[in-house]
């Protein structure tokens, strides 16, 4: 089975040509059209000139990707994300199989992020806790099977990823800043300016980032007021300081999740765990606290937003149950598209 994968959720146009047989993924093209440049100098993504790019970056990409194949199945992303970006990819993808007499899959993009893990790994064990840590999303969920989740916990307001990137704008370091902000955190001492870890005194598996963003806001404006100069040295601590507290949070509400349920797997993806850091206290907290559980994460490209993932989870979708040829038709974007509900307690 050949799957073609379009994903056009936020800034990046991606498209991937991947096929899956005896019970394995080989990537055959991945292209990433990003804009990040054109979103650069507004200081982030303005949605309608996001959608008018992906308009003129899709076509070109797929026929690239395709050359003169065609795929069994299409696998486009159709929500969570900026819905006029959606429509793009969507609009598209339904045309495609319309055309081909191809069968469709809407797929989430959260679901991406986690199924990115199984384009080289399949013998991942369930009951598994998944962490999704990207630009628009910052998620705890409990994976029982594939397709069968259940929320942990999410951000109550800033993403992880919104959390670099705001503090990377306060500090001067352009868009998106995030991993322009690590960078400089390799070479910064984290503990010269620590920051409040919100969220961890309250039970639970939720986050809250937006007050970090607004401590770092003050103390910048403190130091601007007591003229420090603001050296190389004094960036790059700021910038261990502020990646460690994101960091640290997220490390403890995993763990927390880990505590709570007994599982086999950690899987994680989304942009922010191409963060060096975050790979390594993660797996020092599986090495040091959980051995008997196995942690998964992409290679830092797939962590990323990218269409590889999108085909996979897309397989994963087919094998379970092809869809119809007509399945485009009932095929709609949802801007607000949740993976999964948080379980009632009673
Ligand atoms: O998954 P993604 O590509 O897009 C969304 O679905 O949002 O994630 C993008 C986010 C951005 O906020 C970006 O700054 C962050 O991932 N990111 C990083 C790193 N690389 C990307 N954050 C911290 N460290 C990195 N190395
Ligand atoms: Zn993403």
């Amino acid at each position: 089975m050949t799957i073609l994968g379009i994903e056009s959720s936020c800034d990046e146009t991606a498209v991937a040509l991947v096929s899956y047989a005896s019970g394995r993924f080989s990537v055959l093209r991945d292209l990433v059209a990003s804009q990040a440049k054109i979103h650069a100098k507004y200081g982030g993504v303005v949605p309608e000139v996001a959608a008018r790019n992906h308009s003129m970056a899709l076509i070109p990409l797929i026929k690239k990707a395709l050359g003169k194949k065609r795929p069994d199945v299409l696998a486009v992303t159709s929500g969570p994300g900026l819905i006029t970006s959606l429509l793009v990819g969507v609009q598209t993808a339904k045309t495609l199989s319309y055309l081909w007499k191809k069968p469709m899959i809407g797929v989430n993009h959260i679901e991406g992020h986690l199924y990115a893990n199984f384009v080289s790994e399949q013998a991942i064990r369930f009951p598994a806790v998944v962490l999704i840590v990207s630009g628009g999303h910052t998620e705890l969920l409990l994976m029982k099977g594939h397709g069968r989740y259940e929320l942990l916990g999410s951000t109550r307001d800033d993403a992880a990823g919104e959390a670099f990137d705001k503090g990377a704008k306060i500090l001067g370091l352009g868009y998106p800043g995030g991993p322009a902000l690590s960078r400089l955190a390799q070479q910064g001492d984290a503990s010269r300016y620590p920051f409040p870890r919100p969220m961890l005194d309250v039970p639970g598996f939720e986050f809250s980032y937006s007050g970090l963003k607004t401590s770092l806001l003050y103390r910048v404006l403190e130091m601007k007021k007591k003229r420090i100069q603001f050296t190389n040295r004094v960036i790059a601590d700021l910038c261990a300081g502020y990646q460690d507290a994101i960091v640290d949070i997220l490390v403890s509400k995993t763990a927390r999740a880990l505590r709570a349920h007994s599982v086999h797997s950690l899987i994680c993806g989304g942009g922010v765990m191409a963060n060096s850091e975050l790979r390594k206290r993660l797996s020092g907290l599986l090495a040091d606290s959980f051995p008997g559980v196995s942690l998964y994460y992409p290679s830092p490209r797939l962590c990323t937003d990218n269409a590889v993932m999108i085909a996979a989870a897309g397989a994963f979708h087919a094998i379970k149950k092809m869809p119809r040829m007509d399945a485009w038709k009932k095929i709609d974007v949802s801007a607000q598209w949740e993976l999964a509900a948080k379980k009632q307690s009673v």
